[in-house]
């Protein structure tokens, strides 16, 4: 059998900033209320013609620096995006991007804010179960393309980023991603989405009655809508719970755990979530006061950050959990 272990990490984020005094000058907010209620005070924006793409192709590079592995010996991308810029998958410009001449097998994984975690768990599949040996995972969002600026309630929460790490096949004994739990609720949905514009331009190409006029005519997506309430209390009801059952997996407890590493929503649901583990503030990581939201991005981007810091050091545990639209979360347990 094959382990797999998590060799090197990097991000990219865009650089403008905006502050919540920023924001207030377009919604009616202020800088104490979103503190207080989020933790959140600056984010980023990607603007203009910047792509994202190209912001998670150089977290991807930096993570393959710091990994010190060839982008010829990159067999496999996953690229964790729920806003990608081609809808048939931005995962193929990566390893082009990386000038992998090898055209390694690259595709999107679509699961918001959970998207990471599953992309981890699909790398360890990969390697395991498949033989790959160096696979990337990405987490890279621009959720600013599809926020209501004109809704208080979840403009002020988001932000662009993205985060790779790159997952290696190694000895059973140096394994280093130990367990999952993963999980979806369809019903849930109602609480946070983004769906299906109703097209006002269909039929448009033809006369009533002819073929063409039945057809559709292009197609886009309705901005986030989301209650705040509800996913705030679905956050900490199914968060504890599902990294309880990986340490269970994982034949781990929470004091084996040396850091959480939660998807930055909101320092709430972050200190909610470290409380019910039972964890003080010391071993919880959050940077979302500089980036806010970033979906799938966050949890790469805050890892990234933690080691090159000198945080989270090798052999540390780290219990991550991703959790937001579809609704899906998921824990996985693992060793830097
Ligand atoms: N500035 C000032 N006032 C505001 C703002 C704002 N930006 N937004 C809302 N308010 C007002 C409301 O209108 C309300 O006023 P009222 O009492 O007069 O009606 C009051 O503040 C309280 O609003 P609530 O919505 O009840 O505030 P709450 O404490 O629930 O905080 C928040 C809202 C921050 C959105 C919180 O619910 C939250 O963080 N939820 C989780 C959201 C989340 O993480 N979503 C992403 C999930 S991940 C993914 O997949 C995308």
């Amino acid at each position: 059998s094959r382990g797999c272990k998590l060799v090197g990490c990097g991000s990219a984020v865009p650089s403008l900033q905006i502050s919540n005094d920023d924001l207030s000058k377009i919604v009616d907010t202020n800088d104490e209320w979103i503190s207080v209620r989020t933790g959140i005070r600056n984010r980023r924006i990607l603007s203009g013609k910047d792509s994202l793409t190209d912001l998670a192709a150089e977290a991807a590079k930096k993570a393959l620096e710091m990994a010190n592995v060839d982008p010829n010996d990159v067999d496999l991308v996953l690229l964790c995006t729920s806003t990608p810029e081609d809808l048939f998958g931005s995962a193929p410009q990566i390893p082009k991007a990386l000038g992998c001449k090898n055209n390694p097998l690259a595709y999107d994984i679509t699961a918001a804010c959970s998207g990471f975690v599953l992309g981890l768990v699909s790398a360890a599949s990969y390697v395991r179960g498949g033989g790959f040996k160096n696979v990337l995972v990405i987490g890279a969002d621009a959720l600013s393309r599809y926020v209501d600026w004109t809704d208080r309630g979840s403009c002020i929460l988001f932000g662009d980023a993205a985060g790779a790490v790159l997952v290696q096949a190694c000895d059973p004994e140096e394994d280093g991603l130990f367990a999952f739990d993963l999980h979806s609720d369809g019903d849930g949905q109602r609480h946070l989405n983004a769906t299906m514009k109703e097209n006002e331009k269909d039929g448009e190409l033809g006369t009533n009655g002819s073929l063409l006029g039945l057809l559709p005519n292009g197609s886009s997506y309705s901005c986030i809508q989301m209650n705040g309430k509800e996913v705030f209390r679905f956050a900490v009801r199914v968060v504890p719970h599902s990294i309880e059952l990986a340490l269970e997996k994982a034949g781990l407890t929470g004091s084996n755990i040396d850091w959480l590493l939660l998807h930055q929503a909101n320092q709430r649901i972050i200190d909610a979530v470290a409380t019910r583990l039972k964890l003080p503030s010391e071993r919880v990581i959050s940077n979302l006061a500089n980036y806010g939201n970033t979906s799938a991005a966050s949890i790469p981007l805050a890892l990234d950050e933690a080691v090159r810091s000198g945080k989270v050091q090798n052999g540390h545990t780290i219990a991550t959990a991703g959790f937001g639209a579809g609704l899906t979360w998921g824990s996985a347990i693992i060793r830097w």
